[in-house]
């Protein structure tokens, strides 16, 4: 039986290519001419007019808070319910993240819950675009607006997914893209920040770069390594030209895991949004009351059946690093949700299949 997983690259395009010409060329390190026009090309995609790459999602959200001048005595608004890596960003810059409760209906951050946890300290909001599904950007930068805060969008998750027509990224002060391998566009590891900030982008590219200007091996300060390869830019530009079709399957799965588990007692998924187009990063869906098993039964009964799949993250306050309490929308989320194959590499029978055990077929 086809073993199905919850995600796996899809490298059907001139990635071969593009990287075997790196390799012929000898430019495989972090300078060449598929890093430039990645970043260029990237970077337009989203709607933005610079784009600096980066070796992964982790360091894009750092590099871009750390060129913000966020850190030691700053607080930064941060979804509860995310991926670890947007706290510990925050964490590494010496700043505070603080958290906020998802929204029951979006599992975004609950933005009316956002004005509550702002303090004299606070410099900046994270929101992030859980599961390709925009967060609602209006408020969110009206409130940045009125408190003086910068909006750092996390697009790990949602390349591509866009808010009232405009694409994420380009819509705060700065957007940080990972390109995982399980990405919606991957480079095995890497990462980006766009913005339209000219200022910004200089400051990121000098701290990305062990913090140097010319002449060379002057650091007037303390910078990092964060460089992307050329081969992973290599393979980025490869995605990149199949962006479109890539969604596009990903939305037809989407449609296609509604229709075949609609009306299935206990099971929902993140509703679309009247302001949102998602990209469905992962097919997810939430387990709740009338549902014939329990969310960890179902997850044993798919293993069994070879289709892997994901329980959700385990909110931050759940978390050592980052222990509180207060998350109940978050906490209940966490129970209740799965990560089902999601893959653009599946055809239709592959979706039945894990639909019908989901039935109970
Ligand atoms: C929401 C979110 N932020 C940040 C990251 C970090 O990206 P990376 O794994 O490329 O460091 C991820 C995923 O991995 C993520 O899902």
């Amino acid at each position: 039986m086809k073993f199905l997983p919850v995600a796996e690259p899809d490298l059907r395009g001139n990635e071969r290519k593009y990287v075997m010409d790196c390799i012929d060329s000898t430019w495989i390190s972090s300078l060449g001419k598929y890093i430039t026009e990645f970043e260029e090309k990237f970077s337009s995609y989203c709607g933005a007019g610079y784009g600096v790459s980066v070796f992964n999602g982790t360091v894009a959200l750092h590099l871009a808070l750390a060129a913000l001048g966020i850190g030691k005595g700053h607080e930064v608004i941060v979804p509860d319910f995310t991926f670890i890596a947007t706290a510990n960003a925050v964490t590494y810059t010496g700043a505070r993240p603080v958290f906020v409760d998802a929204d029951k209906n979006t599992w975004n951050i609950d933005v009316a819950k956002i004005m509550e946890k702002i303090t004299p300290k606070t410099k900046a909001i994270i929101p992030v675009h859980l599961y390709g599904h925009p967060c609602d950007m209006g408020p969110i930068l009206e409130i940045a607006r009125e408190n003086r805060l910068f909006v750092v969008e996390d697009c790990a998750e949602a390349h591509g997914a866009e808010y009232k027509g405009k694409k994420v990224g380009s819509l705060g002060d700065v957007g940080c893209f990972s390109f995982y391998g399980n990405k919606i566009l991957t480079t095995g590891e890497g990462g980006m920040c766009v913005t339209n900030d000219e200022k910004l982008v200089k400051r990121m590219r000098f701290l990305k770069d062990h913090g140097m200007t010319r002449p060379y091996y002057y650091h007037p300060e303390v910078g990092f390594n964060f460089r992307m390869t050329n081969l992973q830019a290599a393979i980025g530009l490869a995605q990149l030209e199949r962006i479109d079709d890539i969604i596009a399957t990903k939305i037809k799965h989407a449609k296609l895991y509604r229709k075949l588990l609609d009306r299935t007692p206990g099971i929902t998924f993140q509703p679309e949004e009247p302001y949102a187009k998602s990209v469905f990063w992962l097919h997810s869906i939430l387990v709740e009351g009338d549902f014939r098993c329990s969310r960890d039964e179902l997850m044993k009964e798919l293993k069994e059946a070879g289709i892997d799949s994901r329980p959700f993250f385990i909110p931050m306050h759940e978390l050592p690093p980052y222990k509180g309490n207060g998350f109940p929308i978050a906490s209940g989320l966490s129970r209740k949700g799965v990560n089902l194959p999601s893959s653009t590499l599946l055809v239709e029978e592959d979706i039945k299949r894990v639909c019908d055990v989901i039935k109970g077929k």
